[in-house]
């Protein structure tokens, strides 16, 4: 464990005075998840503004209030009327892999399944091959590279699970790439151990043996390393069934990790009862849950992470019941699960698009899901997701007048410029071009 993003060496940035906000997005509000009508508050101000100052935010207000204060040593980051949100916090991505899998992108377009691919011996184990392969510093550049694309999408806090190296060796090469790319700062990142994602190759006729080296040698080794700040299981009854999950998951909340687990996304097997039980931060996925499962999910106080991205990568229609876990009192989390296989998306824009046509969530309660209720899912609710004084200053000016527009022009991107920490890591060099900002 230990803080993530530890204070850079650079000097703080220069105090910002944010103006000419037309919607300042800020979800202000009670100091914990939103549930039930509070995803739908967004405390906009109209025509707000932002005072920032070592890397955080000093005030927020509407522009009336906020420019008395306004002094000679603040620089103007002037939004032009623009919409004016938190960064995204994506809390499941798969960031750190080698290769793509685009030929079983294309064997799915003409008619092969997830599931059948992965049986032939492709999907998460032919990533896991490239990857043991794969030289860190080749990894450390190619992960560097979709990073870049979080940005473009408005995104500045990452969740970054391992698992596509399935030896000790191999999961610690992609968690010190993870911790490389933190102490690059150019975005927020909290690592994850996905040791289970997958039963390696060498692994396949004696999967408890995998188990006990997870159990024994893995877990431990990255646990006392701080590699990792959760852990993370693909609970699935042909790869980790729930009792072998269940060892995994004990033993990494013994040594301090927090849990997380891959629940319910292909068979309904009692995956959300065990994130449930073992206290587990967010049960993620969750297409197969039922009404049973919201419940078990509502009395452990786990919160749901839905990736309906990688619902409509597969093909597939059923994506998870966001309605019913709303009702439900659940406090709802969008993320993308950016990896080679069933989601190579990193935009949350568009994962807000299905959010709202395929779930039927409110765009507000998206917004929420997406910022908010996210950064408490990775226990920094406190720090980030929303525009409140003495929080972190990372905020996305997107190129709209209506925040709801951000999901309805689908596959644009639509932020122009994003703060990270109250300093520009992404801009769009078009929009400086013709004067747009
Ligand atoms: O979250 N379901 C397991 N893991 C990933 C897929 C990873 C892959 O296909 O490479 C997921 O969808
Ligand atoms: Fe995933």
């Amino acid at each position: 464990m230990g803080s993530l993003n530890k204070e850079i060496h650079r000097p703080a940035p220069q105090p910002l005075a944010v103006v000419n906000c037309g919607e300042l997005i800020t979800l202000a509000g009670p100091a914990r998840p939103r549930v039930g009508a509070e995803m739908r508050e967004l405390a906009a101000i109209r025509s707000g503004a932002m005072l920032i100052r070592e890397r955080k935010i000093e005030r927020v207000g509407r522009e009336s209030e906020i420019a008395p204060l306004i002094s000679p040593q603040h620089q103007a980051v002037d939004a032009r009327g623009r919409v004016v949100l938190p960064g995204f916090v994506d809390a499941h991505t798969h960031p750190v892999f080698a290769a793509t899998r685009v030929d079983e992108y294309a064997m799915r377009a003409t008619g092969a399944s997830y599931e059948e691919i992965a049986a032939a011996g492709g999907g998460i184990r032919s990533t896991v091959r490239k990857t043991r392969a794969a030289p860190e510093q080749e990894l450390l550049e190619t992960a560097r590279q979709r990073l870049h694309w979080f940005l473009r999408g408005g995104t500045t806090t990452l969740e970054a699970k391992s698992g596509y190296g399935l030896s000790l060796e191999s999961e610690r090469k992609i968690l010190r790439v993870i911790r490389q790319l933190q102490e690059e700062k150019c975005l927020r990142l909290v690592p994850t151990f996905l040791g289970a994602h997958e039963v390696p190759d060498e692994f396949r006729s004696q999967p408890e043996d995998y188990v006990n080296l997870l159990v024994t040698e893995m877990l431990p080794a990255v646990a006392a390393e701080g590699l990792a700040e959760y852990c993370d299981v693909f609970c699935e009854p042909k790869v980790f069934p729930v009792a072998a999950a269940r060892r995994i998951l004990d033993a990494a909340r013994a040594l301090g990790l927090g849990i997380r687990v891959h629940a319910d996304q292909l068979t309904r097997s009692g995956a959300a009862e065990l994130a449930a039980s073992v206290g587990a931060a967010t049960a993620d996925h969750l297409e197969q849950i039922d009404p049973e499962g919201i419940r078990a999910l509502a009395c452990g106080n786990v919160q749901p992470v839905l990736l309906p991205a990688s619902v409509y990568t597969l093909g597939s229609k059923q994506f998870p019941p966001a309605r019913a876990m709303i009702e439900a009192g659940l406090a709802v989390v969008l993320a993308t699960d950016f990896n080679p296989g069933s989601s190579p998306t990193p935009s949350m824009p568009f994962v807000l698009s299905l959010a709202s046509t395929q779930m039927h969530m409110a765009q507000a309660e998206a917004i929420t899901a997406a910022t908010i209720n996210a950064a408490y899912s990775l226990g920094r609710g406190s720090a980030i997701g929303s525009l409140e004084a003495g929080k972190q200053a990372d905020f996305v000016i997107h190129d709209c007048h209506d925040y709801r527009e951000i999901a309805y022009f689908a596959g644009i991107e639509p932020a122009i410029a994003t703060y990270l920490g109250g300093q520009c890591v992404y801009s769009r060099h078009d929009c400086f071009d013709h004067g747009m900002l």
